[in-house]
C-alpha cells in the first residue's frame, strides 16, 4: 500500500495515500549504493554495489542515510569469527543509520514519514543508501544533534548506560573502564563522571589517547595492563570491561570487595576457560562478574535512555567523538582502519 521510491524520476517520495511526502533525493534505475561483505576475512572482501531500492514491510521503516556507524561488531562480524551465527556472504554490515524516515510499511503510522531518525538495523543492514529497521527500533533525533552524532552515541551510549546499571554502579564509586578508546568505553567515562564517580581509571594504549580520556572525565590513565599511575585506585567498586581476552582474570583480582565487573564487549577475544577459578579463590571479596548485552533491555526502556542520552548530547553534556567521516564507498579502508587499532571514537560513513 504504501510506496516510496517506485517514482525515482520525478525524485519524490510518496505515502500510503500517494501524497508526495518530500522532495528527496533520487534513486537512479531504481537502485541504490550498498557495501556487501563477499567475503569473510581481511576488508579486501568488502565490495561497493547496486542492490534494488527496498520496500518497507510490515512494521518496517525504509531510512535514507545521512550517515551510518562503524562499530567495533562489524568488524568481528567481517572478519568470519561470527559465522556460526548464521552470517552469510552478501551481508551488508552495519547495525546503525541516521536519516529521514523515507518510506513506512503498510501499518505504520505514515506520521514518521520525513522525521529524523536514529535506527537500529540489527546485526547488519546499515552500510547502504536506503536502510530498513523496525519502527520499534527508531528514535527521533532531538533539535541540536547531527546525524553523525547519533550514530556515534546511539548505540554506544546506551550500552554504557546500561552496564553501568547493570553494575550497581552509584555516586561516590570508583570506576575501571577497560577498552575506553573505543565509543562504549568514551561514553562509560563521560557517565561515570557524570554519575559522580569517585575515581575513573581507563585503559589505554597511549598517552594521547590517556590525555584526551582525562578531557572526558578520566582521572587516571593505564596502560592495557592496568598499571601505570602509581597513585590510582588498588581496587574498583566497578570495571566495565570492553576487552575480555586472556588478561580478564587479572581485573577480576581489581575488583575491591563486593565490587563488580561486568563484560560488554571482548575486543581481544575469548577469557581462559577457568577465569572463573580467579573468582571462586576469592570468594571472601564478594566479587561478582557479569556479562551485558543491550538485547536484554526492553525495547521501551532502550528506546527511553537512548532518547535521555540523545538529549544530553544535544545539551552539550555528552560527547560524540567522531574520528572520522568518509564516503559510504570507503567502508573497507575505514574498515582498515579499525583493524589496524588507529580509531579513537567512531568512525562514520556518509553515503
Ligand atoms: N554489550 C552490548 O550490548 C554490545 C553492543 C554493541 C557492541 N558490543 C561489543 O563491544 C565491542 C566494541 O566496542 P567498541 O567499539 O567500544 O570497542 P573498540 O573500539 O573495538 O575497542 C575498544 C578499545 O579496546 C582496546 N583494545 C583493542 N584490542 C585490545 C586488546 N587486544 N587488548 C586490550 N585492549 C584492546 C583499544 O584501545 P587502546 O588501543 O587504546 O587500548 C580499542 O580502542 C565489541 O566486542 C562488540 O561486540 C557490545
Amino acid at each position: 500500500m504504501i510506496l516510496t521510491f517506485r517514482r525515482a524520476d520525478a525524485g519524490v517520495h510518496y505515502g500510503h495515500d500517494g501524497s508526495a511526502v518530500g522532495t528527496a533525493q533520487t534513486y537512479e534505475g531504481g537502485t541504490v549504493q550498498a557495501v556487501t561483505i563477499e567475503r569473510f576475512g581481511d576488508p579486501s572482501g568488502m565490495v561497493t554495489t547496486d542492490l534494488p531500492v527496498p520496500e518497507p514491510g510490515p512494521g518496517q521503516v525504509v531510512v535514507a542515510t545521512e550517515a551510518i556507524g562503524v562499530g567495533g561488531v562489524d568488524a568481528v562480524i567481517r572478519r568470519g569469527t561470527l559465522s556460526g551465527y548464521g552470517f552469510a556472504a552478501g551481508l551488508i554490515p552495519g547495525g546503525e543509520v541516521a536519516g529521514a524516515v523515507a518510506g513506512v510499511g503498510p501499518d505504520v503510522d505514515p506520521g514518521w514519514l520525513g522525521r529524523r531518525v536514529w535506527a537500529s538495523t540489527g546485526t547488519g543492514g546499515a552500510y547502504v543508501e536506503l536502510a530498513v529497521a523496525r519502527v520499534a527500533d527508531v528514535v527521533e533525533l532531538p533539535d541540536g544533534l547531527s546525524a553523525v552524532d547519533a550514530v556515534t552515541l546511539g548505540s554506544a551510549a546506551p550500552v554504557a548506560h546500561f552496564a553501568l546499571e547493570h553494575a550497581r554502579f552509584g555516586a561516590g564509586q570508583s570506576v575501571l573502564v577497560r577498552g575506553a578508546a573505543g565509543s562504549i568505553g568514551i561514553a562509560a567515562v563521560e557517565l561515570a563522571a557524570r554519575g559522580g564517580a569517585s575515581a575513573i581509571a581507563v585503559t589505554t594504549s597511549s598517552a594521547g589517547r590517556g590525555a584526551r580520556l582525562r578531557e572526558l572525565g578520566a582521572t587516571h590513565v593505564l596502560d592495557r595492563l592496568g598499571v601505570g599511575e602509581p597513585d590510582a585506585p588498588a581496587a574498583f567498586d566497578v570495571v566495565v570491561d570492553v576487552v575480555g581476552g586472556p588478561d580478564l582474570p587479572a581485573f577480576l583480582d581489581r575488583l575491591a570487595p563486593n565490587g563488580r565487573l561486568v563484560l560488554v564487549g571482548a575486543v581481544a577475544g575469548m577469557p581462559p576457560a577457568d577465569f572463573g577459578t580467579r573468582l571462586i579463590r576469592s570468594f571472601q571479596q564478594s566479587r561478582s562478574f557479569a556479562t551485558f548485552s543491550l538485547d536484554t533491555v526492553p525495547t521501551a526502556a532502550r528506546d527511553t535512555a537512548r532518547a535521555d542520552l540523545f538529549a544530553a548530547a544535544a545539551r552539550g553534556e555528552l560527547h560524540a567523538v567522531v574520528h572520522d567521516v568518509v564516503p559510504l564507498s570507503a567502508a573497507a579502508e575505514a574498515h582498515r582502519r579499525m583493524d589496524d587499532g588507529s580509531v579513537f571514537g567512531r568512525i562514520v560513513l556518509v553515503p
